[in-house]
């Protein structure tokens, strides 16, 4: 079937034309988490997660300069990241507007560096601060995984400006063997 497609150049590429093209690479959900002044909880939904290395155990997402919480993060030195599952949903937009205790109603507990993990999360990877990069608008952490907990739920999926789930199980079963079946010098991570 032809697909419609369309060009751009330096000039014509916008933030909003930027922001659709990314969009059309799925990726999960996660809230990042950090401790503020006087052990205030602090977080935010994030998109921007991914892996680094595997040895050592290094990952990374971005920060917009303008959150209120930059502050916390550059000074913490340690932060969570908690992998949404397919049904919180309202968890993800709730961290996803600015809000002064986001916490309020909030399950979870105080891991590495007293930083929050929240409970029910899908996984939760606690990280030290590694090193933070300039980007652009953003800033962008690095973090050395130091405490994984980890359940076998299914994650949310934000694809397109929307969150989303996987498809059925059945078709989750067989890309999961098609990758288990891949040669080892061929798998990232
Ligand atoms: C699905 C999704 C992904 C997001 N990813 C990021 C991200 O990677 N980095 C970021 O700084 N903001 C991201 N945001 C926006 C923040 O969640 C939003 O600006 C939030 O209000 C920031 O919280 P704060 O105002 O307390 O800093 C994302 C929002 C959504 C809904």
């Amino acid at each position: 079937m032809a697909t419609k497609a369309d060009s751009l150049e330096d000039a014509t590429i916008t933030p909003a034309s930027l922001r659709e093209a990314l969009g059309s690479f799925p990726t999960g959900v996660a809230v990042v988490t950090t401790l503020g002044d006087e052990g205030k909880p602090l977080g935010l939904t994030i998109n921007s997660f991914n892996s680094v290395s595997l040895e050592p155990a290094l990952v990374l997402w971005s920060l917009a300069l303008s959150s209120p919480s930059i502050g916390a993060f550059r000074k913490h030195g340690a932060f969570a990241i908690n992998i949404l599952r397919k049904d919180q949903g309202q968890l993800c937009m709730k961290f996803a507007r600015p809000a002064d205790d986001k916490f309020e109603d909030i399950n979870w507990s105080k891991g590495y560096k007293g930083v929050p993990v929240l409970k029910g999360a899908m996984v939760t990877l606690e990280c030290e601060t590694y090193q933070i990069v300039e980007g652009g608008d953003h800033e962008v952490y690095m973090g050395t995984v130091k405490r994984i907990h980890k359940t076998d739920s299914a994650p949310l999926v934000f694809h397109r400006g929307q969150l989303v789930q996987l498809a059925s199980s059945a078709l989750r079963e067989e890309a999961s063997f098609r990758l288990k079946n891949r040669p080892s010098k061929q798998r990232a991570t």
